[in-house]
Order: structure tokens, then C-alpha cells, then sequence
């Protein structure tokens, strides 16, 4: 049976199954498949479909009932099971917090692509999730303690953190980010962090206060300089009820990916490139508690960034306000307007070449108030006076520092090829990714923006090259690799 996502639940389903998934130590996406797989044996069919067969008998099967949206990935069984960590030891140092649960699921995921994963487990965690289970899923002893020289499988902690290709910590909770960014060894944990001489992965969980703590935000940076990669955390609701912001920590599979990435060891075509990527929308405020949006989810982008990151390069993403994690591997800035946008692209020249996927808005309000603007009585809506935002592919097409490649986006309803055409010599961009945003555009209910597929032409100077229809992330692997042909092409 193929992976499943579980997305837009209503919140006291969402609740049920995030408790089942915890009592039995897998992830809810996980749980989901298992209930709707066992309805869909008990309906009578004779084995569990696959495919695409899965997934329209699941769609007919929770269709009816609402508030479940399920998609499978665009991703064979067979890629999904590929043995991509093959031989690769993972050393897992689980932390304490309720997503612990989902660290199981990861040993599980890490261990069917071939890795074998050795687990340390804080004493925190245990309060958690048991040792037992984690020592069932990774068939191997689990390590709590610093000093226990009678226990026969003790290793030492210089070992344990050597004996590993890359440490992987999940959840980081911020007592162990603390702990690493300031050197401290006074458990098994943070001493194998310590001693160790291999590449770490963080994977935060927090209430979203103590990861917007300065504190944490000034270890998370210290940490970063020091070399630790991070994937997530991603915003959405906690598991404390009326918790919401970002501190969840990223899914298994998005872990898996971070991984697979560190430890991919192929020649990378765009090693030693940096490539500024822009992803998301812009939010431009009317006051204190509104503003103005658009639509885009910023899957896009940030796939885009990720495909670069996975060939080599030096990725700086500038994202808007999104509700995806950071994409592994890049350097993430985060920012909230247009004008606010182009300050960090620029503050990131010079590139090699840079990608514009962001949903720029095109105007702001002239003068933001700063109070909330209160209804009147008989004074009917405020007039809002809006002011251009500057174009930042267009001003960095034109720019004395303009990166040897330079790649917009177009988002059309209408004349896809002639905007496009136009937007390419307007805002002097080597080739425009032109997408069809309209209803008409045939995919999915929810369309290009928000949706997980999408259709693209490029349009250079020397013509337009048609894309058949696909997943996301397969036109960011895609683009990437032309990027890279590019690239290759250019000379330096
Ligand atoms: N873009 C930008 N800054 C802006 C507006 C757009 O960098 N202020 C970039 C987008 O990231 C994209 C390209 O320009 O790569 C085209 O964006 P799009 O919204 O399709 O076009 P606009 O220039 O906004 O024109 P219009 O909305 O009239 O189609």
C-alpha cells in the first residue's frame, strides 16, 4: 500500500487519531492508512488495492463522511522503498517530548531504506515513549545512560557517537539545543553530541513561545554556524489543545529526505553555487491585526529549493508567511512583506543564479495604521490607498550584481504564452516558468496555487518548451536539473 498524507481534518477527528497514533507509536498519517486500509478489506475487496486504485477507494470510502482529504504522493511503491540508506548507521538520540512518537515511525522509515539505527533515548523521553518499543523497531539496544559500565551492551559514548555516519536528533527539544549550542555534556545525550565527528540533524518540537524565545533562537543560530543542520520545525496546532504556531516537529518522511540528502554521497553538478530562491506569498498589513494575501501555499518554491539543495548548491530561500517547514539543507530567511523580500534578496548578492517563485504582492497600503482600524458607525469601510511594491525579479534582472542566471515565474488566467513572453523581456530573465493559475488549468480542485501538482511551460528567448503535468516536486527536481544544464553551459 502506498504512503498517505492526512490533511484539513476536522479538529476532534484530528484529536482521536492523533491518540490512537500515540498509543500505538506511529505517526497519524500512518494510523489513517491503517483504518481506512482495514475499511477498505472489510468492504470485501480482496486485498488491499494499491495505487491509484488506493486512492480512489479511499476517496469514495471518506468522501461521504467529511473532513478528510487524503492524496497519495505521486511516488511508486517501489521509489518510496528504495534502499537509499543502504548500509548507512544512523545514530537517533530521541528527546523528551509528545513528538517522540513519531521518532518510532522514523526507525521504522530509516530501517526499510536499508539504514540501521541505534538509538539514544533522554530520560525525558522515556516519559514518552518506552525504550522497549524503540529497541523492538531498530532490533538493537537502546542507550540511556551516561554511566553504566555493567550494562553488557555499553558501549562508551565516544564510540556510540563515532560509530555512526550522521547523528540525528528527534524531537531536539530546547533543553537539548540549549545544551549542544553551549557545549554542556551531563547526560548520554548531549555528551555523544559533544564527542561526536559526524554530521548532526536537528529536528526541533516545541510549544511555538520556547522556539520564538530568543534563547532558542539565539542557540538555533549559534548551532548553525557551528555546521548542525535543521529540518522544521513546521507551523500548524500542537498537541496541547488551543496551541497553534510553529514548533511541530517535520514529518518522518520529511526527516527521511533531510537525511537521504546529507548522506547522498553522488558528484553534485551544482556544488559550490549559491542560488537565491524566493517562495510563498508576501503579507502587506492594513493594521496591527489585518493584511493583505494571496493564495500561494509556497509548496512550490520551497521544492524548488530543496531539488537545488539536493545537486549541490548553496541555497538561500527568502520565504513569506508559509505553514510548510524549511526545506532541509538551505538556509531559510524569513519574511513577513514585498519590500521586506527584496532587502534580503539583495542583502544575498552576489549569486550565481536566482529563482523567483514567490507570489509577490503587487501593491501594499500606502500608510500602514499602526492601531486597529475600528468599525464606525455610519463611516461605512475605510478607503485603503494603495502604493506599488517594487518588482524584485524585475529590479535584480536589472542589477549591476545580476546573477548569471535569472528565472521568474509567471501566474497567469489568461494569454499564458504572450504574458509570459512579455514578463521575460520586461523583468530581463533568462527563461519564465509560466503556469496557468485559472480554474480552467484542469487540476485538481484546489488548483495550481495550494495544490500539490502542476503544469508548466518554459518560455525562453529561444522558444517555449511544454512540461506534461506533474507533482511539485517533480517539476522542482526538473527545473533543477535544467538549472544545473545551464549552469554547467556558463562559463566561470
Ligand atoms: N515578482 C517579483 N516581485 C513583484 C511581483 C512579481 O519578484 N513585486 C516576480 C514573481 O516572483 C514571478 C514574476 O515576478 O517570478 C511574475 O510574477 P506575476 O505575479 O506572474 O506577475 P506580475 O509582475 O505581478 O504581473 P501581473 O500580476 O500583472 O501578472
Amino acid at each position: 500500500m502506498g504512503t498517505i498524507t492526512v490533511r484539513n481534518l476536522a479538529d476532534d477527528v484530528k484529536q482521536k487519531l492523533r491518540e490512537r497514533a500515540a498509543a500505538r507509536g506511529v505517526s497519524m498519517e500512518e494510523e489513517a492508512r491503517d483504518i481506512l486500509g482495514k475499511s477498505v478489506l472489510s468492504a470485501g475487496a480482496a486485498a488491499a488495492p494499491e495505487g491509484e486504485t488506493l486512492y480512489a477507494t479511499i476517496r469514495s470510502l471518506v468522501e461521504p463522511h467529511g473532513g478528510f482529504d487524503i492524496a497519495l504522493p505521486r511516488r511508486s511503491q517501489s521509489a518510496a522503498n528504495r534502499m537509499t540508506l543502504s548500509a548507512k548507521r544512523i545514530l537517533l538520540i530521541i528527546g523528551g517530548g509528545i513528538a517522540a512518537y513519531k521518532s518510532l515511525d522514523l526507525i521504522r522509515r530509516l530501517r526499510k531504506r536499508g539504514a540501521s539505527v541505534r538509538v539514544v533515548m533522554t530520560s525525558a523521553a522515556q516519559e514518552f515513549v518506552t525504550t522497549l518499543s524503540a529497541g523492538a523497531l531498530s532490533a538493537d539496544h537502546v542507550f540511556t545512560d551516561l554511566f553504566d559500565r555493567n550494562d553488557e551492551h555499553d558501549v562508551g559514548h565516544i564510540r556510540l557517537s563515532r560509530d555512526a555516519d550522521l547523528l540525528v536528533v528527534a524531537p531536539a527539544t530546547a533543553d537539548l539545543m540549549a545544551k549542544l549550542a553551549n557545549g554542556h555534556a551531563n547526560d548520554l545525550a548531549s555528551t555523544v553530541l559533544l564527542a561526536t565527528d559526524k554530521k548532526v540533524l536537528m529536528a526541533p518540537a516545541m510549544n511555538p513561545r520556547m522556539w520564538s524565545h530568543p534563547a532558542t533562537r539565539r542557540n538555533r543560530a549559534t548551532m548553525q554556524k557551528d555546521g548542525i543542520a535543521f529540518v522544521g520545525p513546521a507551523k500548524g496546532e500542537m498537541a496541547e489543545s488551543n496551541e497553534a504556531g510553529e514548533g511541530r516537529m517535520a514529518e518522518p518522511l520529511e526527516i527521511v529526505a533531510a537525511i537521504e540528502a546529507m548522506l547522498d554521497e553522488k558528484p553534485k553538478p551544482l556544488a559550490g553555487r549559491r542560488i537565491i530562491v524566493t517562495s510563498g506569498p508576501t503579507h502587506e498589513p492594513i493594521d496591527p491585526v489585518r493584511y493583505i494575501a494571496n493564495r500561494s501555499s509556497g509548496k512550490q518554491g520551497h521544492a524548488i529549493a530543496a531539488a537545488l539543495a539536493k545537486l549541490g548548491a548553496d541555497v538561500r530561500l527568502v520565504s513569506g508567511p508559509v505553514n510548510i517547514a524549511d526545506p532541509a539543507g538551505v538556509k531559510t530567511t524569513h519574511v513577513e512583506t514585498a519590500v521586506e523580500m527584496k532587502d534580503a534578496v539583495e542583502s544575498l548578492l552576489p549569486a550565481d543564479a536566482a529563482v523567483f517563485v514567490a507570489a509577490v504582492a503587487d501593491w501594499r497600503t500606502a500608510n500602514a495604521s499602526g492601531e486597529k482600524i475600528k468599525k464606525v458607525a455610519g463611516k461605512g469601510p475605510p478607503a485603503l490607498q494603495m502604493v506599488e511594491n517594487p518588482d524584485i525579479l524585475a529590479s535584480i534582472g536589472h542589477h549591476a550584481q545580476r546573477p548569471g542566471l535569472v528565472v521568474g515565474f509567471a501566474a497567469e488566467t489568461q494569454d499564458l504564452i504572450g504574458n509570459a513572453e512579455a514578463k521575460l523581456r520586461k523583468k530581463g530573465a533568462d527563461f519564465i516558468v509560466a503556469n496557468d493559475v485559472s480554474h480552467a488549468s484542469g487540476i485538481g480542485p484546489s488548483g495550481v496555487m495550494g495544490g500539490d501538482r502542476n503544469k508548466v511551460r518554459i518560455v525562453s528567448r529561444t522558444g517555449v518548451e511544454e512540461w506534461p503535468e506533474m507533482g511539485k516536486d517533480e517539476v522542482a527536481a526538473r527545473l533543477a536539473a535544467l538549472i544545473a544544464e545551464r549552469l554547467q553551459a556558463t562559463v566561470v
